[in-house]
């Protein structure tokens, strides 16, 4: 065994990493190989934005080093979501929130989080990570099992809750968030993930956080902001969660140039282009769950309140490969519980998802294969 793999901890060198999109396929390789065909990649593998956000930038005080926690950043932050600013924490996206609340509140080999899958994988990586255990109750028609829930829930030290979830989209019923609130109101921290809620505001649970002081919400800049390059997440949350968590965060978390862009983006103008983009991406994702529900090979179509939509088909490798061959990436689901050959795609640009449509609707497997099944129709 090599010097670093025999000084690393185990469950490091054991450890599979998260399979982000990226990693899956990244930008950097496909340029080595062929340049040009990199450029024209059609990415809607990672439920990010196609057009960009909003940039401007000064770039003055490099020299310096940032503010702990941007105090325009924190303003701007705080306007939007209406908190106050000792009820937020800004991280390096809400990836970085989901670790600080594990290695905030559990202790390694002891303490467990308690998840609900099929969710968002970086939930256990984080877990594992530091050694944390991962209870798992996995949902029941998209819902929580609030059961299966109460009978392990002493057992946890945090529960995660995706809503609207990652990978299928749909919300979690709020009477059974608030359900969860009550049953760990005494000895768990309960994490409302809302990465989507731009695509539905509505169904926010940010204004309970006064009402339960066991509550953490995990907001970000990723998706509706389209500044998922920028690496810019919130995490709110009572006063003294917050407290705790800046214990353990990096000093200097939030890059200045990460906070200039993300403050002006959440000034008036920004915001603006937020709910443009938002309504687009709620019309074509209404028309691309249409066209999958009236396709003989498409077997079933999730719904959606997020910026991407889940479908099941028996011919997923093909549609797959296909599309890959044609430098369209999406994303493979299938290795997820619950949700076998299933292929999530993110909701780009309309000439993306016609591309789309077109190469797949330019081959002919589903009709030398629809024979073999029926497809129904649960939509
Ligand atoms: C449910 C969910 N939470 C958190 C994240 C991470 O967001 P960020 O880019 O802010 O780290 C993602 C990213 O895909 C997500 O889907």
């Amino acid at each position: 065994m090599t010097l670093a793999k025999r000084l690393a901890r185990q469950e490091v060198v054991d450890m599979v990493p998260y399979q982000s999109a990226r990693r899956l396929f990244s930008s950097a390789e496909s340029q080595n190989t062929n340049n040009q065909q990199a450029k024209q990649k059609i990415w809607l593998n990672a439920n990010e934005a196609s057009g960009p956000g909003i940039y401007q930038l000064s770039g003055e005080c490099l020299n310096r080093y940032p503010d702990f926690q941007p105090t325009s950043l924190l303003n701007a932050y705080s306007q939007y979501c209406h908190l106050d600013k000792e009820n937020i924490l800004a991280t390096r996206g809400a990836d970085e929130g989901i670790e600080l609340i594990i290695r905030t509140f559990c202790t390694a080999y002891k303490d467990n989080i308690l998840i609900c899958p099929p969710t968002y994988g970086m939930y256990a990586i984080s877990a594992e990570n530091h050694g944390a255990g991962v209870i798992e109750i996995p949902l029941i028609a998209n819902k929580l099992d609030i059961t299966g829930i109460k009978s392990q829930v002493d057992k946890a030290k945090v529960v995660f809750l995706c809503s609207p979830g990652n990978p299928v989209g749909n919300l979690l019923p709020q009477e059974q968030i608030k359900q969860v609130l009550e049953l760990t109101k005494d000895n768990a921290i309960v994490v409302v993930d809302e990465a989507y809620i731009e695509f539905c505001p509505q169904q926010s649970v940010v204004l309970w956080l006064a009402q339960y002081p066991n509550l953490v919400v995990l907001r970000t800049l990723s998706k509706a902001f389209a500044l998922a390059g920028l690496r810019c997440g919130f995490t709110l949350a009572s006063k003294e969660i917050i407290t705790l968590l800046s214990k353990v965060i990096a000093p200097y978390p939030i890059a200045a140039p990460v906070a200039e862009i993300a403050s002006n983006t959440l000034q008036k103008d920004g915001l603006a282009q937020m709910s443009i983009r938002v309504q687009e991406t709620l019309m074509l994702r209404a028309e691309l769950s249409q066209w999958l529900n009236q396709q003989p090979w498409c077997e079933q179509v999730f719904t959606s309140d997020a910026n991407f939509i889940l479908f099941r088909t028996p011919f997923k490798n093909e549609i797959f490969n296909l599309l890959k061959a044609q430098g369209i990436l999406i994303r493979d689901q299938s290795k997820q519980q619950q949700l076998g050959d299933c292929l999530r795609i993110s909701i780009g640009s309309k000439r993306e998802l016609e591309l789309l449509k077109q190469v797949i609707s330019a081959n002919d497997f589903p009709k030398t294969s629809a024979n073999k099944f029926t497809p129904t129709k649960r939509r």
